[in-house]
């Protein structure tokens, strides 16, 4: 396989990274570029080389295919590659247009001299991956931006325009034309003037201050990092820049790379990036799927969800009908929808024009028939079977043939919804989460009769307002709610055994949640899990009761929106504060349960609470709800604070030990206070820990 090609233009040997997208430096690339160079060498007749990759990137860096595999430290690996080009006899040029990423860029600093496009993308973002430059960036780069902007660039990932290093080091020309001609005109001069063969090892990385500056760096990328040891690795690795010689410094990043590589921190972030990746493929839906345009979008129902759900698709150019049944609740959506535009406009965010221009495409109405046009209609009214029931009747009526038909219901079946129409083929659920035009997670509901191509253009439309779209089958509460009822429920039983409401709350948090789950509940309102739990105790009679919860939802204690609810609110605030009261009612409800309260340790706590999500997830997984262990997680990450650095509950299990988890499951089982069967471990975790595999193995070896 040949990934770069070489030809040459008079004197100049160019080689042309090709491996598409974008120039990843795979294994076959790494050698093409060495054999190039050798090529060149050996040819009297050429003075210089070009490396030059597609308009689209020089090079996106390592070759995400080999992550994990061998050939990604196959010998020509990336190091002994830009060594072997900065060694070169000839004078090599990196030509850069588009993205120049990670090990792209650190090639290009092993090049002799480097011109870019104004406009190419340069960045090192390994630090996302858990990790830093491996192959001399973090020595390279301050040595030619100096120590403080090639901080900011490895420690943040975040991508610069080229432009913005005009005049520095980095590179030698900035070309506007056309990037191979600029690049030849520019290797003949370097050939014609007889100029040296620059290696960026060979400068200085200059800081006036280097021993303040450090100092200061590591105190304020220590305090955002915190549970992230990565961007304090690239302190170390870039202060070695300035104040050690080059060989003591790579020796030092190597060291760094080594050891971030295996850090618990690093394997989940990277679990994330690949998790993302996979969540917009569905098995049995091929990418060549075709999708329906989606040029116009009708939304029912202006309250909180429908209105956050306009607000994605203006922001993506896309026209949006509201529908509301008065106009009193109509004008209070649209007013809704305008104020979160007027904040933007305030912050500084978006300019009054694009405000104006996204308002500008909201058609609020009263009447159905507005909708005839549209090409998708996603119906936001109350959580009940029989108002779903007349607005999709309604929308079999009025929608033209063809359009999707979604419901944004919680908890509802979808199947049942689309059996209101006669078209249950173009029905799906896109289950958006408040605030819907912030929260990035998008579950996509498929039914029982849901067409392909309306998969397609669901998870292709996620990708068009910016969401992470994670496909589940029909069940109460899809993946996301159904779990957290189990995690919620634990931290509720808890509270009658012996934790105190702030201890359950500082462990989760602890263990690196967003929030813990009381706060939480407070928050997302007392009322709706107050009335879920009736609903499941009258489906269930033996299920174990939560009867602190069960107590504050009676006396009206509904979280913030009410005042109080595990915590009490002042007027206008909403920081949690201790609540006697809330102690007196938990005290009295152990009493009359007759249970005696005892310590129960914080590692109690977060296992419970989060090895209830992996067992439900485990089910969840076992009836074909989630399509993989890694979409689990990746709800999890996305819509429910999971921390990333644990890598979502099923990933995290895994790290921990299936066995273990299982271990633990059985001990919570022996309480006297647990319903009996809960702890029972699903089938697939038993069978995933006995054999000693992980979910997704288990998965893939089932298909085979
Ligand atoms: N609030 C959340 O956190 C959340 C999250 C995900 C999903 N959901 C789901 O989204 C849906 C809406 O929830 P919400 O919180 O926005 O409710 P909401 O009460 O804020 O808004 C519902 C709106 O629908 C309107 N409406 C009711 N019947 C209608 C009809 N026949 N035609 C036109 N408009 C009608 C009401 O006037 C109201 O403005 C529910 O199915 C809910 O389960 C809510």
């Amino acid at each position: 396989m040949n990934t770069a090609h070489y030809d040459t233009h008079g004197n100049v040997a160019v080689i042309r990274l090709d491996n598409p997208p974008v120039n990843g430096l795979g294994l076959p690339l790494r050698q093409g570029i060495v054999d190039g160079i050798k090529k060149a060498e050996g040819d009297s007749a050429i003075k210089a080389v070009v490396i030059i990759g597609s308009d689209r990137a020089f090079s996106g860096g390592a070759d995400i295919s080999e992550f994990g595999t061998p050939k990604m430290l196959g010998e020509p690996n990336l190091l002994t590659v830009i060594n072997y080009v900065e060694s070169s006899s000839k004078p090599v040029v990196a030509a850069i247009g588009g993205a120049c990423m990670g090990g792209g860029l650190e090639l290009a600093l092993g090049c002799h001299y480097r011109v870019s496009k104004p406009d190419a993308q340069i960045s090192l973002p390994e630090v996302k991956l858990g990790i830093l430059p491996g192959a001399g960036g973090t020595q390279r780069l301050p040595r030619v931006i100096g120590a403080e902007h090639a901080l900011n660039m490895i420690v943040s990932g975040a991508a610069m325009p080229a432009k913005m290093f005009n005049g520095s080091a980095l590179f030698d020309e900035m070309i506007d034309g056309d990037l191979l001609d600029g690049a030849l005109s520019f290797a003949h001069k370097v050939v014609s003037e007889n100029l040296p063969l620059k290696k960026v090892r060979n400068l200085k990385a200059k800081h006036a201050n280097p021993e303040g500056f450090f100092m200061f760096a590591r105190n304020t990328v220590g305090a955002v990092a915190k549970n992230y040891p990565a961007p304090l690795k690239c302190v170390d690795a870039v202060e070695a820049a300035v104040t050690k010689p080059f060989e003591k410094g790579m020796e030092i990043e190597r060291e760094a790379f080594a050891h971030l590589i295996n850090t618990s921190e690093s394997k989940a972030l990277r679990h994330a990036f690949f998790a993302e990746r996979l969540t917009s493929k569905i098995p049995d839906v091929p990418s060549d799927t075709p999708t329906r345009d989606i040029k116009q979008v009708g939304v029912i129902g202006a309250g909180t969800m429908g209105t956050g759900i306009s607000i994605n698709f203006l922001n993506a150019g896309i026209p949006v009908t509201i529908v509301e049944m008065k106009q009193d609740g109509l004008d209070r959506g649209i007013a809704a929808i305008r104020k979160v535009y007027e904040g933007r406009v305030k912050k500084g965010k978006m300019t009054q024009e694009k405000a104006e221009a996204a308002m500008g495409l909201v058609t609020p109405s009263l009447s159905y028939d507005d909708l005839k046009n549209a090409d998708l209609v996603i119906e936001a009214v109350f959580e009940e079977m029989g108002v779903k029931e007349s607005v999709f009747k309604k929308l079999d009526e009025v929608c033209k043939p063809g359009a999707i038909l979604a419901s944004n219901t919680s908890t509802l079946d979808v199947d049942k919804i689309a059996s209101f129409t006669k078209r249950p083929q173009d029905v799906i659920g896109l289950h958006f989460f408040s605030p819907a035009n912030i929260m990035q997670l998008l579950e996509v509901i498929r039914g029982k009769e849901t067409a392909k191509d309306v998969m397609a253009t669901a998870m292709k439309l996620a990708k068009t307002i910016r969401k992470t779209a994670v496909v589940s089958g029909v069940c109460d509460g899809f993946i996301g709610n159904r779990m957290i009822n189990q995690y919620s429920r634990e931290a509720l039983l808890m509270l009658q055994e012996g934790a105190t409401v702030q201890q359950i709350d500082k462990a989760i948090e602890k263990f690196g949640f967003a929030m813990g789950p009381l706060r939480m509940a407070d928050m997302a309102g007392g009322d709706i899990g107050f009335a879920i739990r009736k609903r499941q105790y009258a489906e269930n009679p033996n299920m174990k009761k939560m009867v602190v919860a069960d107590r504050l939802g009676e006396m009206g204690r509904f979280g913030q929106k009410t005042g109080s609810g595990f915590y009490r609110y002042e007027p206008g605030n909403r920081n949690a504060l201790h609540d006697p009261e809330v102690d007196r009612v938990i005290e009295d409800v152990r009493k009359e349960l007759r249970i005696t309260p005892r310590k129960i340790s914080n590692q109690e706590i977060v296992e419970r609470c989060v090895y209830a999500l992996v067992n439900e997830g485990a089910r969840i997984l076992e009836e074909g709800i989630a399509q993989r262990a890694s979409d689990i997680d990746m709800v999890y990450l996305t819509g429910y604070g999971f921390p990333v650095y644990r890598g979502g509950p099923m990933h995290y299990a895994e790290e921990v030990g299936l066995l273990n988890v299982v271990r633990a499951m059985e001990t919570f089982a022996e309480n006297p206070d647990a319903e009996p069967g809960f702890w029972k471990p699903a089938a697939l975790l038993q069978k995933c820990a006995a054999e000693g595999k992980r979910f997704d193995e288990q998965a893939t070896s089932k298909n085979q």
